[in-house]
């Protein structure tokens, strides 16, 4: 199951290159308390690598509705490693169908896999939430190996595959804590709670509405929730999480002709669609990445002085952003700036056309209906409704002044809010000390310019605090080709929340 480098020898593995050198984060072991835990994690490392590789072979990928039996299979793969370790009250949770716009009819979402490990009323209870479901690859994008066989790379200490740190790694993660802790025979200090889902990476659709109805229900009693769904700042530096932003996701629709065209025939007779449509997309972001629509900027809570001094401690530099992306394309040189427009500006990006020609070769056809994808990432405090009247009447605006006889049209696919907390909490200290003991060092506290649509909501159903404690590197390629986990991030991520599990429960207030 597991594809392995080959041709490297045993012998080989064993010398270390400055390369691995380099590469390698060292974890210590400070604290002779979780001995016995982290001994174990350790032990049984191939058992998590198999049990991850098991599940990055299911294609669970939520943005493509062709492959949602794939999605639906690896929540019943879950179920079955859940009740394997001895999780009780194991749920499925349907949410109905998938709203519109979709292309398969009647299309059902995912399900949520509940489950708990320990219903001790003694005992604080954590939610772990993670994402089953992962974003679409293929090995002619660029893979080096089949994206959905995980490949285990002996000399550099990594798996790669898609799901790998974007989420599944980090999901099954917490399986394996619980699994530590049973044959270590150390007792889990707390109550566990999973909230599993399977439609995170095409906005959460329906779980906010699950959510609020079991905050009474199966969430009855959670009093912190830990979030593994995102990454270290670099590559080097653990870090702790206290905002995401948010993402309003829209769809501009130009259509025209009944049906695509020969450009020979009927080029510079009919109006196009596309040419349309790349008119109204050009008119939305420059390319310094400056958003081009009225009235956004004035939503964007103003930067303070004490929010500026923050963004001077963190670790991180030109060369990390350079070095992530593989260029030099960067739009700032300055940390300050580079942070700020990740974390608390925001952004609007062009995602792609549907329905445009868009295979090698040269086909002459004038496609009658396309479908512009764009999103923008959202901050306090911009209100979402309010933002996509904004862009509607931008749309709307820039079409007309085309003098177009085709029909246009912007429609909001999905949004997810935005989350900024305050960081010093008991659920936090009890993570930076857990990181600690890992990692040797005390973590940054950053945010994120990505998204979790349901962070908010968990904080707001639950009121109770929410971490996000990444396992994950900067440089893992989430979404990209080549998604990666380094060997060291999931074993010293497992030992993390292992720990943090321990530290939480100790701790006096929630
Ligand atoms: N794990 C990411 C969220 C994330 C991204 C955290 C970057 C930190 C840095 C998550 O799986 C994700 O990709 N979310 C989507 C949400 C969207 C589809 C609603 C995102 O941010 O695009
Ligand atoms: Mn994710
Ligand atoms: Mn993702």
């Amino acid at each position: 199951m597991l594809t392995r480098a080959l041709g490297v020898s045993s012998c080989l593995r064993r010398i270390a290159t400055p390369n691995i050198v380099k590469r390698t984060v060292m974890t210590t072991n400070l604290q002779p308390k979780f001995e016995k835990l982290f001994d174990r994690i350790d032990a049984l490392k191939p058992a998590f690598i198999e049990r991850l590789g098991q599940a990055v072979e299911i294609p669970a990928v939520s943005g493509d509705e062709t492959l949602r039996p794939q999605v639906v299979k690896k929540a019943h793969f879950l179920v079955d490693q859940l009740s394997k370790l001895g999780f009780t009250d194991i749920q499925l949770k349907h949410l109905g169908k998938q709203p519109p716009p979709t292309s398969i009819p009647d299309l059902q979402l995912p399900p949520v896999v509940l489950s708990r490990f320990g219903n001790d009323p003694s005992k604080k209870t954590v939610l772990v939430y993670g994402h089953y479901d992962v974003q679409p690859a293929s090995l002619e994008d660029g893979w080096d190996t089949e994206p959905f066989k995980m490949y285990v790379d002996e000399k550099l200490q990594l798996m790669r595959g898609r799901g790998t740190t974007d989420d599944t790694g980090p999901l099954t993660g917490w399986l394996n804590v619980v699994q530590a802790h049973k044959e270590a025979g150390v007792e889990l200090p707390v109550n566990l709670v999973t909230c599993f889902e399977g439609m995170e990476e095409s906005g959460s659709l329906g779980l906010d509405d699950l959510i609020a109805r079991e905050a009474q229900g199966y969430f009855k009693g959670v009093d912190a929730v830990c979030i593994s769904d995102n990454y270290w700042l670099g590559t080097k530096k653990p870090v702790l999480t206290y905002g995401l932003r948010g993402v309003n996701y829209y769809q501009t629709t130009v259509e025209g002709p009944a049906a695509d065209l020969h450009s020979g025939i009927f080029g510079g007779v009919v109006a196009e669609p596309l040419v349309d449509l790349t008119q109204v997309l050009s008119s939305l972001v420059d390319s310094k990445g400056k958003i081009l629509i009225d009235g956004i900027d004035e939503m964007v809570a103003p930067l303070t002085e004490k929010e500026k001094k923050l963004y001077e401690n963190i670790d991180f530099s030109l060369d990390d952003l350079n070095a992530a992306t593989g260029s030099q394309t960067a739009l700032y040189n300055k940390k300050e700036d580079i942070l700020m427009h990740r974390w608390r500006y925001p952004s609007l990006s062009l995602h792609g056309v549907e329905g445009a020609f868009s295979s090698a070769g040269a086909k002459t056809v004038i496609p009658a209906k396309v479908h512009g994808k764009f999103s923008i990432r959202t901050v306090p405090d911009i209100d979402s409704d309010k933002l996509t009247k904004l862009v509607q009447d931008h749309c709307n605006k820039v079409f007309a002044k085309l003098g177009s006889p085709n029909k246009c049209s912007t429609e909001l696919v999905h949004d997810g809010n935005y989350w900024v907390s305050d960081p010093h909490n008991a659920s936090f200290t009890a993570a930076a000390k857990a990181t600690k003991d890992v990692y040797g060092v005390e973590p940054d506290l950053t945010r994120e310019g990505g998204s979790i649509p349901i962070t908010l909501t968990f904080q707001d159903q639950l009121k109770c605090n929410v971490l996000l404690l990444p396992m994950g590197r900067g440089d893992d390629g989430a979404h990209s080709i080549n998604e990666k986990l380094d060997i060291s991030n999931f074993v010293g991520g497992m030992k993390m929340m292992g720990a943090y599990l321990h530290y939480y429960a100790e701790s006096k207030e929630n």
